[in-house]
């Protein structure tokens, strides 16, 4: 699941209505390299959850730069400009004084100031001449606050689109595009079992799924398939928390998921959410004019 929230944008830093003026530089690079970055960028715990083409755009932006052997690259307590991938060489991470660890190729470091908008947490030196590339700030958080406003925009023009959820005033559909989760599943890919706890309500946004119960074993019954702007994964946030049915993916699918909390605050009061029974002909046909809006807008 990606985290979209584990990253500070640093909106003090830079203001969103600027974002349009920021034209991101990139720099060409060798296949090498170009991996190198990307599979440093991924290995890092604290950047591993940004999504993808966040990923493509930080390493085509980044330029190369390199230091010799016992230069300070980062000095503990300063305000962080720059995140770094290591390319060739070793540096020293140390904090007052002591030694905490020697970073090789093909890491990052320098992200924590940049990401958490802190002053740099240790001092990194150079143990042998080294090759880096760098990042600065304004570049990296353009790149992130960029992809979050045009997704927090395409979020909500999508939840406005789902008929279950238009009656929602705009400010929620805000905040529920802020606290989802994009979710993305290949086929057969269970998204809930049956019997097994569940705190979180999902909304189709691409693909279809199956919903299956089983009253007893190996008796597998298909109740319907769901697609694009239906909404499964509430029974077990009313009340008893276990999933009533099992629902599989059919081919590849995206889901917006909602947790159990945001689900009570924003859309719990919901008349067409709460009134749902799994197997009502009423519900089918709403199902069937759900699907049938969609089919016509897209
Ligand atoms: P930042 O705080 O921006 O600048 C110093 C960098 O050193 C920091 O980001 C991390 O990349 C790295 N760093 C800090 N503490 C450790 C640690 N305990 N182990 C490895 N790297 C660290």
């Amino acid at each position: 699941r990606t985290k979209r929230q584990a990253i500070s944008a640093e909106p003090t830093v830079l203001d969103p209505s600027q974002l349009t003026d920021v034209t991101l530089k990139s720099y060409s690079k060798s296949k090498e390299s170009s991996d190198l970055i990307q599979r440093a960028l991924m290995d890092n715990d604290f950047m591993k959850h940004l999504e993808h083409e966040q990923i493509l755009t930080i390493m085509d932006c980044m330029h190369p730069t390199s230091l010799t052997k016992g230069c300070c690259v980062i000095q503990e307590g300063d305000d962080g400009s720059t995140v770094y991938v290591l390319e060739e060489g070793t540096v020293e991470v140390t904090k007052q004084g002591k030694s905490l660890c020697s970073i090789g190729e093909g890491k990052v470091f320098g992200e924590l100031a940049i990401l958490y908008n802190c002053t740099r947490t240790a001092t990194v030196t150079a143990l042998t001449d080294i090759k880096l590339w760098a990042v600065d700030r304004q570049c990296f958080q353009t790149i992130m606050m960029r992809t979050s406003l045009i997704k927090h925009s395409q979020y909500t023009d999508y939840l406005r689109s789902v008929p279950s959820l238009r009656s929602l005033p705009e400010d929620i559909l805000s905040k529920l595009a802020d606290v989802l989760e994009e979710t993305h599943y290949s086929d057969s890919d269970y998204i809930i079992r049956q019997g097994a706890t569940g705190d979180t309500f999902f909304i189709i946004s691409e693909g279809q799924v199956k919903m299956t119960q089983q009253s007893s074993p190996g008796d597998e019954q298909v109740m319907k398939t769901l697609s694009k702007g239906d909404w499964f994964g509430e029974q077990a946030l009313k009340g008893e928390d276990v999933r009533t049915a099992s629902v599989t993916a059919v081919g590849d699918v995206t889901c917006l998921v909602i947790d159990r909390e945001s689900f009570k605050q924003l859309i719990g009061g919901l008349e067409d959410v709460n009134n749902k029974q799994l197997d009502s002909d009423e519900v089918k046909a709403n199902l069937q004019a759900e699907a049938d809006f969609f089919s016509s807008v897209s």
